[in-house]
Protein backbone atom coordinates (compact mmCIF):
# COMPACT_ATOMS: atom_id res chain seq x y z
CA UNK A 1 0.00 0.00 0.00
CA UNK A 2 1.17 3.26 -0.54
CA UNK A 3 -0.18 7.06 -1.01
CA UNK A 4 -1.97 8.04 -2.89
CA UNK A 5 -0.20 11.66 -3.35
CA UNK A 6 1.81 10.20 -5.06
CA UNK A 7 -0.52 9.15 -7.82
CA UNK A 8 0.36 10.77 -11.40
CA UNK A 9 -3.04 12.07 -12.20
CA UNK A 10 -3.80 14.84 -10.67
CA UNK A 11 -4.29 17.38 -13.40
CA UNK A 12 -8.05 17.42 -14.58
CA UNK A 13 -8.13 18.18 -18.41
CA UNK A 14 -5.88 15.58 -19.31
CA UNK A 15 -8.53 13.19 -20.81
CA UNK A 16 -6.17 9.93 -19.99
CA UNK A 17 -5.32 10.56 -16.67
CA UNK A 18 -9.64 11.49 -16.08
CA UNK A 19 -10.08 8.20 -17.65
CA UNK A 20 -7.90 6.14 -15.67
CA UNK A 21 -8.91 8.01 -12.62
CA UNK A 22 -12.60 7.08 -13.55
CA UNK A 23 -11.66 3.64 -13.55
CA UNK A 24 -9.39 3.54 -10.79
CA UNK A 25 -13.05 5.22 -8.71
CA UNK A 26 -14.90 2.48 -10.08
CA UNK A 27 -12.38 -0.21 -9.15
CA UNK A 28 -12.73 1.38 -5.59
CA UNK A 29 -17.06 1.48 -6.02
CA UNK A 30 -16.89 -2.16 -6.53
CA UNK A 31 -14.18 -3.40 -3.56
CA UNK A 32 -17.14 -3.05 -0.96
CA UNK A 33 -20.78 -3.38 -0.54
CA UNK A 34 -20.45 -1.80 2.97
CA UNK A 35 -22.83 1.77 2.93
CA UNK A 36 -21.05 3.25 5.29
CA UNK A 37 -17.61 2.84 4.01
CA UNK A 38 -18.69 3.08 0.35
CA UNK A 39 -20.08 6.68 1.07
CA UNK A 40 -16.81 7.59 2.76
CA UNK A 41 -14.76 6.39 -0.22
CA UNK A 42 -16.72 8.10 -2.38
CA UNK A 43 -16.40 11.24 -1.05
CA UNK A 44 -12.50 10.87 -0.41
CA UNK A 45 -12.07 9.87 -3.80
CA UNK A 46 -13.79 13.38 -5.02
CA UNK A 47 -12.07 15.96 -2.38
CA UNK A 48 -8.68 13.85 -2.14
CA UNK A 49 -5.43 16.21 -2.90
CA UNK A 50 -4.38 13.66 -5.96
CA UNK A 51 -7.40 13.64 -7.48
CA UNK A 52 -7.76 17.42 -7.47
CA UNK A 53 -11.28 18.16 -8.46
CA UNK A 54 -13.15 19.58 -5.26
CA UNK A 55 -12.04 20.46 -1.88
CA UNK A 56 -15.39 19.39 0.32
CA UNK A 57 -18.11 17.37 -0.63
CA UNK A 58 -21.00 16.23 1.35
CA UNK A 59 -23.85 13.41 0.53
CA UNK A 60 -27.64 14.16 1.09
CA UNK A 61 -29.48 10.71 0.58
CA UNK A 62 -33.88 10.77 -0.14
CA UNK A 63 -35.66 8.97 2.94
CA UNK A 64 -38.51 7.66 0.77
CA UNK A 65 -41.29 7.43 3.75
CA UNK A 66 -40.92 10.89 5.32
CA UNK A 67 -40.15 12.63 1.56
CA UNK A 68 -36.42 14.62 2.72
CA UNK A 69 -32.95 14.80 2.20
CA UNK A 70 -31.54 13.22 4.82
CA UNK A 71 -27.44 14.95 5.32
CA UNK A 72 -25.26 11.36 5.85
CA UNK A 73 -21.40 12.44 5.80
CA UNK A 74 -19.33 15.90 4.62
CA UNK A 75 -15.64 15.48 3.87
CA UNK A 76 -12.87 17.86 3.74
CA UNK A 77 -9.60 18.02 1.89
CA UNK A 78 -6.47 17.14 3.88
CA UNK A 79 -3.19 18.30 3.14
CA UNK A 80 -2.18 14.16 4.41
CA UNK A 81 -3.80 11.62 2.00
CA UNK A 82 -6.60 9.44 3.64
CA UNK A 83 -6.92 7.35 0.85
CA UNK A 84 -4.31 4.37 0.26
CA UNK A 85 -3.68 2.83 -3.09
CA UNK A 86 -4.00 -1.19 -2.93
CA UNK A 87 -2.55 -3.17 -5.62
CA UNK A 88 -0.54 -0.72 -7.31
CA UNK A 89 1.64 -2.79 -9.19
CA UNK A 90 -0.46 -2.45 -12.43
CA UNK A 91 -2.19 0.82 -12.13
CA UNK A 92 -5.69 0.05 -14.63
CA UNK A 93 -6.22 -2.99 -11.58
CA UNK A 94 -5.30 -0.46 -8.61
CA UNK A 95 -7.84 0.62 -6.44
CA UNK A 96 -8.23 3.18 -3.57
CA UNK A 97 -9.12 1.82 0.54
CA UNK A 98 -9.96 3.74 3.78
CA UNK A 99 -8.49 2.67 7.30
CA UNK A 100 -11.35 2.21 10.30
CA UNK A 101 -9.44 4.72 12.04
CA UNK A 102 -9.78 7.42 9.25
CA UNK A 103 -13.37 6.66 8.64
CA UNK A 104 -14.42 7.26 12.54
CA UNK A 105 -12.33 10.67 12.00
CA UNK A 106 -13.61 11.59 8.86
CA UNK A 107 -17.24 10.96 10.85
CA UNK A 108 -16.20 13.39 13.71
CA UNK A 109 -15.18 16.58 11.99
CA UNK A 110 -17.64 19.54 12.59
CA UNK A 111 -18.66 19.71 8.95
CA UNK A 112 -19.40 15.90 9.15
CA UNK A 113 -21.61 15.94 12.21
CA UNK A 114 -23.46 19.32 10.70
CA UNK A 115 -24.27 17.90 7.61
CA UNK A 116 -25.65 14.74 9.33
CA UNK A 117 -27.70 16.60 11.38
CA UNK A 118 -29.52 18.28 7.99
CA UNK A 119 -33.03 17.48 6.73
CA UNK A 120 -33.82 19.36 3.68
CA UNK A 121 -37.59 18.88 2.61
CA UNK A 122 -38.33 17.61 -1.07
CA UNK A 123 -40.36 20.36 -1.90
CA UNK A 124 -40.81 20.85 -6.00
CA UNK A 125 -41.39 24.29 -5.97
CA UNK A 126 -37.65 25.16 -5.05
CA UNK A 127 -35.66 25.14 -8.41
CA UNK A 128 -32.66 23.62 -7.50
CA UNK A 129 -34.34 20.43 -6.12
CA UNK A 130 -36.74 20.66 -9.42
CA UNK A 131 -33.13 20.39 -11.11
CA UNK A 132 -32.17 17.73 -9.27
CA UNK A 133 -35.00 15.35 -8.17
CA UNK A 134 -37.31 16.08 -11.54
CA UNK A 135 -34.37 17.06 -14.33
CA UNK A 136 -32.04 14.71 -12.72
CA UNK A 137 -29.76 17.32 -13.80
CA UNK A 138 -26.33 19.04 -11.45
CA UNK A 139 -27.06 22.31 -10.27
CA UNK A 140 -24.20 25.10 -9.86
CA UNK A 141 -24.75 27.81 -7.36
CA UNK A 142 -25.06 30.66 -10.25
CA UNK A 143 -27.95 29.08 -11.98
CA UNK A 144 -31.04 29.42 -11.32
CA UNK A 145 -31.26 29.01 -7.58
CA UNK A 146 -34.58 30.94 -5.99
CA UNK A 147 -33.44 33.01 -3.53
CA UNK A 148 -35.35 32.86 -0.50
CA UNK A 149 -36.26 29.25 -0.48
CA UNK A 150 -35.26 26.96 2.85
CA UNK A 151 -33.78 24.88 0.75
CA UNK A 152 -31.53 26.51 -1.24
CA UNK A 153 -30.68 28.89 1.96
CA UNK A 154 -29.56 25.98 3.83
CA UNK A 155 -27.22 24.94 0.99
CA UNK A 156 -25.71 28.37 0.58
CA UNK A 157 -25.08 28.67 4.16
CA UNK A 158 -23.30 24.95 3.99
CA UNK A 159 -21.13 26.14 1.53
CA UNK A 160 -20.86 29.78 1.99
CA UNK A 161 -19.76 30.57 -1.81
CA UNK A 162 -19.99 28.88 -4.82
CA UNK A 163 -21.12 25.44 -5.25
CA UNK A 164 -22.83 22.51 -7.41
CA UNK A 165 -25.07 19.42 -6.63
CA UNK A 166 -25.33 16.90 -8.62
CA UNK A 167 -28.70 14.13 -8.47
CA UNK A 168 -27.47 10.58 -7.36
CA UNK A 169 -29.55 8.79 -9.96
CA UNK A 170 -30.15 5.32 -10.11
CA UNK A 171 -32.58 3.28 -12.22
CA UNK A 172 -34.25 6.58 -13.93
CA UNK A 173 -34.84 8.25 -9.90
CA UNK A 174 -33.05 10.25 -7.67
CA UNK A 175 -31.83 8.45 -4.50
CA UNK A 176 -29.60 11.39 -3.24
CA UNK A 177 -27.75 14.50 -3.51
CA UNK A 178 -24.06 15.26 -3.71
CA UNK A 179 -23.13 18.95 -3.30
CA UNK A 180 -19.26 20.11 -3.72
CA UNK A 181 -17.56 23.55 -3.04
CA UNK A 182 -14.10 24.61 -2.97
CA UNK A 183 -14.26 27.08 0.10
CA UNK A 184 -10.44 26.62 0.98
CA UNK A 185 -9.37 28.34 -2.12
CA UNK A 186 -12.69 29.76 -3.47
CA UNK A 187 -11.29 28.64 -6.60
CA UNK A 188 -13.79 28.07 -9.50
CA UNK A 189 -15.41 25.20 -10.06
CA UNK A 190 -14.00 23.97 -13.91
CA UNK A 191 -16.31 22.16 -16.28
CA UNK A 192 -13.98 19.65 -16.50
CA UNK A 193 -14.60 18.80 -13.08
CA UNK A 194 -17.93 19.04 -13.55
CA UNK A 195 -17.91 16.50 -16.51
CA UNK A 196 -15.57 14.32 -14.87
CA UNK A 197 -18.95 14.62 -11.34
CA UNK A 198 -21.27 13.53 -13.55
CA UNK A 199 -19.38 10.42 -14.90
CA UNK A 200 -18.61 9.51 -11.05
CA UNK A 201 -22.22 10.51 -9.82
CA UNK A 202 -24.34 8.06 -12.15
CA UNK A 203 -21.75 5.06 -11.25
CA UNK A 204 -21.84 6.30 -7.13
CA UNK A 205 -25.66 5.97 -7.36
CA UNK A 206 -25.56 2.73 -8.70
CA UNK A 207 -23.08 1.69 -6.31
CA UNK A 208 -24.90 3.18 -2.96
CA UNK A 209 -28.34 1.68 -4.58
CA UNK A 210 -26.41 -1.85 -4.72
CA UNK A 211 -25.44 -0.77 -1.00
CA UNK A 212 -28.57 -0.17 0.37
CA UNK A 213 -30.48 -3.18 -1.53
CA UNK A 214 -27.48 -5.35 -0.14
CA UNK A 215 -28.53 -3.93 3.61
CA UNK A 216 -31.82 -4.37 3.02
CA UNK A 217 -31.23 -8.58 1.54
CA UNK A 218 -29.34 -8.78 5.17
CA UNK A 219 -31.78 -7.16 7.08
CA UNK A 220 -34.33 -9.78 5.91
CA UNK A 221 -32.15 -12.70 5.93
CA UNK A 222 -31.69 -12.14 9.86
CA UNK A 223 -35.31 -11.43 10.09
CA UNK A 224 -35.88 -14.87 8.56
CA UNK A 225 -32.86 -16.53 10.83
CA UNK A 226 -35.07 -14.85 14.23
CA UNK A 227 -38.32 -16.07 12.56
CA UNK A 228 -36.99 -19.76 11.93
CA UNK A 229 -35.73 -19.97 14.96
CA UNK A 230 -38.45 -19.01 16.87
CA UNK A 231 -40.60 -21.20 15.22
CA UNK A 232 -38.30 -24.16 15.74
CA UNK A 233 -38.94 -23.31 19.60
CA UNK A 234 -42.51 -22.80 19.18
CA UNK A 235 -42.65 -26.24 17.43
CA UNK A 236 -40.19 -27.90 20.77
CA UNK A 237 -42.90 -26.28 23.03
CA UNK A 238 -45.64 -27.62 21.16
CA UNK A 239 -43.85 -31.33 21.65
CA UNK A 240 -43.39 -30.85 25.01
CA UNK A 241 -47.09 -29.50 25.89
CA UNK A 242 -48.41 -32.71 24.17
CA UNK A 243 -46.19 -34.65 25.80
CA UNK A 244 -47.34 -33.11 29.11
CA UNK A 245 -50.61 -33.49 28.16
CA UNK A 246 -50.19 -37.67 27.15
CA UNK A 247 -48.42 -37.59 31.05
CA UNK A 248 -51.41 -35.54 32.72
CA UNK A 249 -53.81 -37.76 31.19
CA UNK A 250 -52.59 -41.04 32.56
CA UNK A 251 -52.05 -39.77 35.78
CA UNK A 252 -55.27 -39.02 36.07
CA UNK A 253 -57.07 -41.86 36.07
CA UNK A 254 -55.06 -43.75 38.71
CA UNK A 255 -55.60 -40.45 40.80
CA UNK A 256 -59.25 -40.76 40.37
CA UNK A 257 -58.57 -44.45 41.69
CA UNK A 258 -56.15 -43.44 44.54
CA UNK A 259 -58.83 -41.07 45.66
CA UNK A 260 -61.90 -43.23 45.29
CA UNK A 261 -59.97 -45.63 47.50
CA UNK A 262 -58.90 -43.27 50.43
CA UNK A 263 -62.45 -41.77 50.39
CA UNK A 264 -63.68 -45.33 51.26
CA UNK A 265 -61.08 -46.32 53.73
CA UNK A 266 -61.78 -42.90 55.57
CA UNK A 267 -65.59 -43.72 55.49
CA UNK A 268 -64.73 -47.25 57.33
CA UNK A 269 -62.06 -45.85 60.16
CA UNK A 270 -63.10 -44.86 63.33
CA UNK A 271 -63.40 -40.54 63.37
CA UNK A 272 -60.77 -38.70 65.65
CA UNK A 273 -57.84 -41.88 64.86
CA UNK A 274 -54.42 -41.72 63.63
CA UNK A 275 -55.49 -43.80 60.89
CA UNK A 276 -58.67 -41.48 60.02
CA UNK A 277 -56.16 -38.59 59.61
CA UNK A 278 -54.32 -40.13 57.39
CA UNK A 279 -56.73 -41.32 54.97
CA UNK A 280 -58.23 -37.75 54.82
CA UNK A 281 -55.24 -36.19 53.93
CA UNK A 282 -54.83 -38.88 51.20
CA UNK A 283 -58.06 -37.61 50.06
CA UNK A 284 -57.84 -33.83 50.17
CA UNK A 285 -54.22 -34.11 48.24
CA UNK A 286 -55.72 -36.22 46.11
CA UNK A 287 -58.72 -33.84 45.01
CA UNK A 288 -56.16 -31.09 45.05
CA UNK A 289 -53.82 -32.83 42.52
CA UNK A 290 -56.96 -33.81 40.57
CA UNK A 291 -58.01 -30.52 40.01
CA UNK A 292 -54.77 -29.41 38.99
CA UNK A 293 -54.12 -32.27 36.02
CA UNK A 294 -58.03 -30.91 35.43
CA UNK A 295 -56.34 -27.47 34.57
CA UNK A 296 -53.46 -28.53 32.70
CA UNK A 297 -55.30 -29.90 30.37
CA UNK A 298 -57.60 -27.77 29.81
CA UNK A 299 -54.61 -24.93 29.06
CA UNK A 300 -52.75 -27.73 27.08
CA UNK A 301 -55.72 -28.57 24.76
CA UNK A 302 -56.44 -27.01 21.56
CA UNK A 303 -59.43 -25.00 22.69
CA UNK A 304 -62.63 -26.14 20.69
CA UNK A 305 -65.99 -24.05 21.81
CA UNK A 306 -69.48 -24.97 21.22
CA UNK A 307 -70.98 -21.61 20.17
CA UNK A 308 -74.91 -21.52 21.32
CA UNK A 309 -76.96 -18.60 22.80
CA UNK A 310 -76.34 -18.85 26.55
CA UNK A 311 -77.82 -16.50 29.56
CA UNK A 312 -74.80 -15.09 31.19
CA UNK A 313 -77.04 -13.95 34.16
CA UNK A 314 -78.13 -17.64 34.73
CA UNK A 315 -74.38 -18.91 33.92
CA UNK A 316 -73.50 -16.91 37.13
CA UNK A 317 -76.07 -17.48 39.39
CA UNK A 318 -75.38 -21.26 38.92
CA UNK A 319 -71.83 -20.41 39.85
CA UNK A 320 -72.85 -18.62 43.31
CA UNK A 321 -75.24 -21.81 44.11
CA UNK A 322 -72.24 -24.18 43.27
CA UNK A 323 -70.32 -21.82 45.67
CA UNK A 324 -72.63 -21.34 48.55
CA UNK A 325 -71.41 -23.08 51.32
CA UNK A 326 -67.76 -21.68 50.57
CA UNK A 327 -69.61 -18.36 50.65
CA UNK A 328 -70.73 -19.43 54.00
CA UNK A 329 -68.10 -21.22 55.35
CA UNK A 330 -65.70 -18.24 54.57
CA UNK A 331 -68.00 -15.53 56.02
CA UNK A 332 -68.39 -13.94 52.71
CA UNK A 333 -71.62 -11.88 51.74
CA UNK A 334 -72.42 -11.85 47.95
CA UNK A 335 -74.93 -9.96 45.80
CA UNK A 336 -75.48 -9.23 42.55
CA UNK A 337 -76.70 -6.12 40.71
CA UNK A 338 -78.19 -6.50 37.40
CA UNK A 339 -78.97 -3.60 34.92
CA UNK A 340 -78.77 -5.18 32.14
CA UNK A 341 -82.16 -6.12 29.51
CA UNK A 342 -80.46 -9.14 27.90
CA UNK A 343 -77.75 -11.34 29.29
CA UNK A 344 -77.54 -13.20 26.11
CA UNK A 345 -74.09 -14.16 24.56
CA UNK A 346 -73.07 -16.20 22.22
CA UNK A 347 -70.64 -18.60 24.07
CA UNK A 348 -69.71 -22.05 25.19
CA UNK A 349 -71.54 -22.37 28.70
CA UNK A 350 -69.11 -24.67 30.46
CA UNK A 351 -66.26 -22.56 29.45
CA UNK A 352 -67.67 -19.17 30.24
CA UNK A 353 -68.72 -20.99 34.01
CA UNK A 354 -65.06 -22.10 34.63
CA UNK A 355 -64.08 -18.15 33.80
CA UNK A 356 -66.47 -16.70 36.68
CA UNK A 357 -66.02 -20.12 38.95
CA UNK A 358 -62.07 -18.95 38.92
CA UNK A 359 -62.79 -15.38 39.39
CA UNK A 360 -64.68 -16.36 42.71
CA UNK A 361 -62.46 -18.99 44.00
CA UNK A 362 -59.80 -16.39 43.91
CA UNK A 363 -61.57 -13.97 45.69
CA UNK A 364 -62.54 -16.57 48.18
CA UNK A 365 -59.50 -17.69 48.67
CA UNK A 366 -58.22 -13.66 49.71
CA UNK A 367 -61.40 -13.14 51.63
CA UNK A 368 -60.61 -16.52 54.09
CA UNK A 369 -61.68 -14.33 56.96
CA UNK A 370 -65.09 -13.09 55.69
CA UNK A 371 -65.98 -9.80 53.81
CA UNK A 372 -68.33 -8.93 50.28
CA UNK A 373 -68.31 -9.98 47.14
CA UNK A 374 -69.84 -8.06 44.31
CA UNK A 375 -71.52 -9.00 41.16
CA UNK A 376 -72.88 -6.09 38.93
CA UNK A 377 -73.94 -6.24 34.85
CA UNK A 378 -74.30 -3.58 32.90
CA UNK A 379 -74.57 -3.06 28.91
CA UNK A 380 -72.85 -0.87 26.44
CA UNK A 381 -73.27 0.05 23.16
CA UNK A 382 -70.08 -0.15 21.24
CA UNK A 383 -71.55 1.09 17.80
CA UNK A 384 -74.90 1.07 16.21
CA UNK A 385 -76.79 -2.21 17.03
CA UNK A 386 -73.62 -3.97 18.62
CA UNK A 387 -73.91 -3.93 22.01
CA UNK A 388 -71.64 -5.87 25.08
CA UNK A 389 -72.51 -7.07 28.85
CA UNK A 390 -69.99 -6.14 31.28
CA UNK A 391 -69.78 -7.90 34.29
CA UNK A 392 -67.69 -6.89 37.41
CA UNK A 393 -66.33 -8.94 39.95
CA UNK A 394 -65.42 -7.04 43.37
CA UNK A 395 -64.18 -8.38 46.34
CA UNK A 396 -62.95 -6.70 49.72
CA UNK A 397 -59.73 -8.86 49.75
CA UNK A 398 -56.97 -6.00 50.22
CA UNK A 399 -56.17 -6.19 45.96
CA UNK A 400 -53.55 -7.32 44.22
CA UNK A 401 -49.98 -5.78 44.81
CA UNK A 402 -48.98 -3.26 42.19
CA UNK A 403 -45.34 -5.40 41.64
CA UNK A 404 -47.51 -8.48 40.60
CA UNK A 405 -50.39 -7.05 38.25
CA UNK A 406 -48.54 -7.71 34.89
CA UNK A 407 -48.12 -11.20 35.50
CA UNK A 408 -51.24 -12.26 37.13
CA UNK A 409 -52.54 -13.55 33.58
CA UNK A 410 -49.47 -15.32 32.85
CA UNK A 411 -49.80 -19.19 32.77
CA UNK A 412 -48.40 -20.99 36.19
CA UNK A 413 -48.17 -17.52 37.91
CA UNK A 414 -49.57 -18.17 41.29
CA UNK A 415 -47.95 -16.69 44.57
CA UNK A 416 -50.30 -18.92 46.25
CA UNK A 417 -48.74 -22.73 48.53
CA UNK A 418 -51.46 -24.83 46.51
CA UNK A 419 -51.56 -22.80 43.52
CA UNK A 420 -51.19 -24.06 39.66
CA UNK A 421 -51.69 -20.70 38.57
CA UNK A 422 -53.19 -21.05 35.79
CA UNK A 423 -57.16 -19.91 36.56
CA UNK A 424 -56.16 -16.73 35.30
CA UNK A 425 -54.90 -17.91 32.57
CA UNK A 426 -57.78 -20.44 31.57
CA UNK A 427 -60.23 -17.64 31.62
CA UNK A 428 -58.61 -15.04 29.64
CA UNK A 429 -57.85 -17.75 27.23
CA UNK A 430 -61.74 -18.44 27.34
CA UNK A 431 -62.72 -14.70 27.32
CA UNK A 432 -60.15 -14.06 24.14
CA UNK A 433 -61.74 -16.98 22.40
CA UNK A 434 -65.30 -15.51 22.82
CA UNK A 435 -64.28 -12.03 21.67
CA UNK A 436 -64.11 -10.35 24.49
CA UNK A 437 -61.81 -8.67 27.14
CA UNK A 438 -61.19 -9.42 30.95
CA UNK A 439 -59.06 -6.92 32.62
CA UNK A 440 -58.19 -5.96 36.24
CA UNK A 441 -58.34 -3.33 38.81
CA UNK A 442 -56.47 -2.87 42.11
CA UNK A 443 -57.56 -0.97 45.25
CA UNK A 444 -56.47 -1.27 49.21
CA UNK A 445 -59.76 -2.37 48.90
CA UNK A 446 -59.83 -5.26 46.84
CA UNK A 447 -59.90 -6.19 43.31
CA UNK A 448 -61.90 -5.89 40.68
CA UNK A 449 -62.18 -8.03 37.43
CA UNK A 450 -64.12 -7.14 34.38
CA UNK A 451 -65.35 -9.00 31.90
CA UNK A 452 -66.92 -7.93 28.57
CA UNK A 453 -68.40 -10.02 25.59
CA UNK A 454 -70.75 -9.36 22.74
CA UNK A 455 -74.27 -9.89 23.62
CA UNK A 456 -76.66 -11.36 20.82
CA UNK A 457 -78.33 -9.08 18.87
N1 LIG B 1 -59.10 -11.46 43.70
C1 LIG B 1 -57.78 -11.49 43.88
N2 LIG B 1 -57.21 -10.76 44.87
C2 LIG B 1 -55.87 -10.78 45.08
N3 LIG B 1 -55.01 -11.49 44.29
C3 LIG B 1 -55.50 -12.20 43.28
C4 LIG B 1 -56.90 -12.26 43.02
N4 LIG B 1 -57.09 -13.04 41.94
C5 LIG B 1 -55.88 -13.47 41.56
N5 LIG B 1 -54.93 -12.99 42.37
C6 LIG B 1 -53.47 -13.21 42.25
O1 LIG B 1 -53.20 -13.73 40.96
C7 LIG B 1 -52.49 -14.97 41.05
C8 LIG B 1 -52.88 -15.85 39.88
O2 LIG B 1 -54.22 -16.28 39.98
P1 LIG B 1 -54.67 -17.60 39.27
O3 LIG B 1 -56.11 -17.78 39.52
O4 LIG B 1 -54.22 -17.57 37.88
O5 LIG B 1 -53.81 -18.71 39.98
P2 LIG B 1 -53.96 -19.28 41.45
O6 LIG B 1 -55.27 -18.86 42.04
O7 LIG B 1 -52.75 -18.90 42.21
O8 LIG B 1 -53.94 -20.84 41.20
P3 LIG B 1 -55.11 -21.71 40.55
O9 LIG B 1 -56.23 -20.79 40.22
O10 LIG B 1 -54.51 -22.32 39.34
O11 LIG B 1 -55.46 -22.69 41.58
C9 LIG B 1 -52.87 -15.52 42.38
O12 LIG B 1 -51.89 -16.41 42.88
C10 LIG B 1 -52.97 -14.25 43.24
O13 LIG B 1 -51.69 -13.82 43.66
MG1 LIG C 1 -57.07 -19.14 40.97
Amino acid sequence: MKSSDSSPYSEPGNSVAELILLYQFSNTMLSTIRLNKLTHLILTAITTPSSNLFERAALFMRNEKSDVLQGMLGITRRLEADLQIVGDEDILGSRWDLSDETISRQRATYFSMHVRQTRIDIDDSCALIHQIFSERKPCRSDENICHHCQTCRFIKALCNGAFVAIPLVCHDKTIGMIVVDNPDTGREISNVSMTFLRLFANQAGMAIENSMLYSRIEEAHLNLKDARERLKHGERMAAIGEMAANLVHELKNPLVTIGGFAGRLLKSLPVETQQHHYADTIVSEACRLEKMLADILAFSRKPTICFSACDLKEIIQDCLTNCATTFEDHNIKVSLSDDSCSSIVSGDAHQLKQVFLNLILNACDVMQEGGELLFTLTQKEVAPDKKTIIVCVEDSGGGIQKEIMPQIFNPFFTTKNHGTGLGLAIAHRIIINHFGTIDVHSSANGAVFTVSLPLVA
